[in-house]
């Protein structure tokens, strides 16, 4: 009786192929399946996919996109100091308030990049093996220092992290094993996004095992119903949290909690805003802000036609050049009003995937080109309910460097990464009064022009085979030439502020590591902690 029921109502929404190997099952297997096959709703699910084939590839967004008025954007390189300092200053003010949270979305199975777990959790080789996770941690305690020296008054930084059924078990455990890198474990807090099923190019629900559903996480915009369901916009709302920066785990150079960014956003008096860098070639798989019918939305690479990523300006920049590095900024107004009314609204979008799957006699297959699709919301899509937006464009080199792929491709891999972070914090000893000697002590010009400074090779390589590093990257000989070995803790400099007393007037020889030493972690720096600078 209970298998016709469930035959009825898969038949009644055309997805009886769900039972097609009952009859092979074992009574387990079967239980299972039924309570995997009654936690979907599949009315909604076959909605979903109709809405998705509604949107057609590029179609849409040539017709009707349009660059941002000036009006909304700013950005650090036309911004003068003063305002710069004014950014940053109401940006720490709140930070030190307690109305700053960060959030970070790390529901994404990192596919590309080839690993089998979360991407937080990857050491791209720096000399001190922290990972992606440790980098941003710390991040977080010393913004909340900066913000504390400044007003007087410590705000915690809470930390909201979103995973998926990919990623939760590995996540949580990581960062108790690493005693939440310093913070309060109180202020992490992990909630998790939904999942939907894996379809065929023709809606059909695809099975992974013949009692196993193919299912996948339902996109970072799955944060929004998460956000409600998991009680996270409540503890929010519980905290006095106002300011909320979202980002993507894989960008190496985060800022995390950004004052500048934040401080934009305050003062223009937004309900939401995107942090951009210059896109300027039209196939990087960058998302680009702009308006469509009128309304703000970021139009993702993957659904933006060729001709249109293509156009340019007079001046022969891209005419649709703001590219998206996942940083977005929310009022908690605005997010409480997306979760309580709006996420129903949003559409999924589809993405072409190679699904593990059974093939017609029920045997696991792995598939070479892409057999199904994901549906996936989109986190930026909520922009277009906003009528107050800003957008703040930074420079890529300083804050903008992601870990999509395995070492071997061309960009965005551990060793792009890895180099960013040490040009990075390379200009920030410069700034602050140090110079670098080569191998043979004479003084680097500190714009090197074309001679690019060699490192000791062995050391570079000794930090990346090192036995401690969690999964450690290699690079060719080559790259490790061209890298100078800068790493400057984040518990030291947040963004190369401070490191004037310490570095001024030093010449050093890379590789340069600076790092806090244990005492100092969560201390005031005006207790002028101890540092280990070790070269
Ligand atoms: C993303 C942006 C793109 C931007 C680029 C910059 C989106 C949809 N696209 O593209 O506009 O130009 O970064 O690097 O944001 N995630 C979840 N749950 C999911 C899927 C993903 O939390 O179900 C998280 C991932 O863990 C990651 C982030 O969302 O932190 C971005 O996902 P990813 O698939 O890497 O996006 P990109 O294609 O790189």
């Amino acid at each position: 009786m209970v298998m016709e029921d469930l035959r009825a109502r898969c038949e009644a929404a055309g997805q009886e192929q769900l039972l097609q190997f009952w009859e092979d099952l074992t009574a387990e297997e079967k239980i299972s399946l039924e309570e995997q096959i009654n936690a979907l709703n599949l009315t909604d699910i076959n909605e979903y996919y109709r809405r998705t084939q509604t949107i057609k590839k590029g179609a849409a967004v040539d017709d009707q996109l349009e660059p941002l008025e000036p009006e909304v954007c700013g950005g650090t390189t036309r911004t003068p100091d003063h305002f710069l300092e004014l950014y940053r200053n109401t940006g720490l003010e709140k930070i030190a308030n307690g109305e700053v949270a960060v959030l970070l979305l790390a529901g994404g199975q990192g596919t590309r990049l080839g690993v089998s777990y979360p991407k937080g959790m990857y050491n791209v080789g720096l000399p001190s093996r922290k990972c992606l996770y440790q980098l941003q941690g710390e991040r977080i305690i010393r913004i909340e220092q900066v913000a504390a020296e400044k007003y007087n008054k410590h705000g915690n930084v809470p930390w909201y992290i979103m995973t998926s059924e990919a990623t939760k078990a590995k996540t949580s455990e990581y960062f108790q094993k690493k005693s939440y890198f310093g913070l309060k474990k109180e202020n992490v807090i992990f909630f998790e996004q939904s999942t939907l099923p894996c379809l065929t190019f023709d809606g059909k629900i695809m099975l992974e095992g013949k009692a196993k559903i193919a299912k996948a996480p339902d996109g970072n915009g799955g944060l929004y119903r998460a956000l409600g369901s998991s009680g996270v916009l409540q503890d929010m709302i519980g905290r006095g949290i106002k300011h909320i920066h979202v980002y993507c785990v894989d960008n190496i150079l985060i800022k995390m909690a950004d004052p500048v960014f934040i401080g934009f956003c305050v003062t223009k008096e937004v309900q939401c805003g995107n942090k951009s860098v210059e896109k300027t070639n039209p196939t990087e798989p960058l998302g680009v802000v702009g308006k469509v019918n009128g309304t703000y939305q970021v139009v993702e690479y993957s659904e933006m036609a060729l001709k249109t990523a293509q156009l340019r300006t007079p001046d022969g920049r891209l005419k649709y050049n703001s590219g998206n590095i996942a940083n977005h900024y929310f009022h908690i107004d605005f997010l409480a009003d997306i979760v309580r009314n709006h996420d129903g609204e949003l559409t999924h979008h589809i993405a072409k995937k190679k699904i593990p799957c059974v093939n017609e006699v029920g045997e696991p297959v792995k598939p070479t080109r892409p057999n199904g699709i994901k549906m996936e919301k989109f986190v930026f899509d909520v922009f277009r309910f906003a009528q107050r937006f800003c957008c703040w464009d930074v420079l890529r080199e300083d804050e903008f460097s992601a870990l999509k792929n395995a070492d071997g491709a061309a960009e965005s891999t551990p060793t792009t990464c890895r180099h960013a972070l040490y040009a990075l914090h390379y200009k920030y000893i410069l700034n602050a009064g140090g110079r670098f000697s080569d191998s043979t002590g004479s003084v680097l010009p500190e714009i090197p022009g074309h001679v690019s400074p060699i490192l000791d090779e062995t050391r570079e390589k000794g930090y990346m085979n090192g036995s401690n590093a969690d999964e450690a990257s290699s690079s060719s000989d080559e790259e490790v030439k061209k890298s100078l070995v800068v790493e400057i803790s984040p518990l030291v400099t947040y963004a190369g502020e401070d490191l004037e007393y310490l570095v001024s007037g030093n010449i050093y020889a890379a590789p340069l590591i600076i790092a806090a030493s244990k005492e100092s972690v969560g201390q005031s720096r005006i207790r002028k902690p101890s540092f280990i600078v070790d070269k």
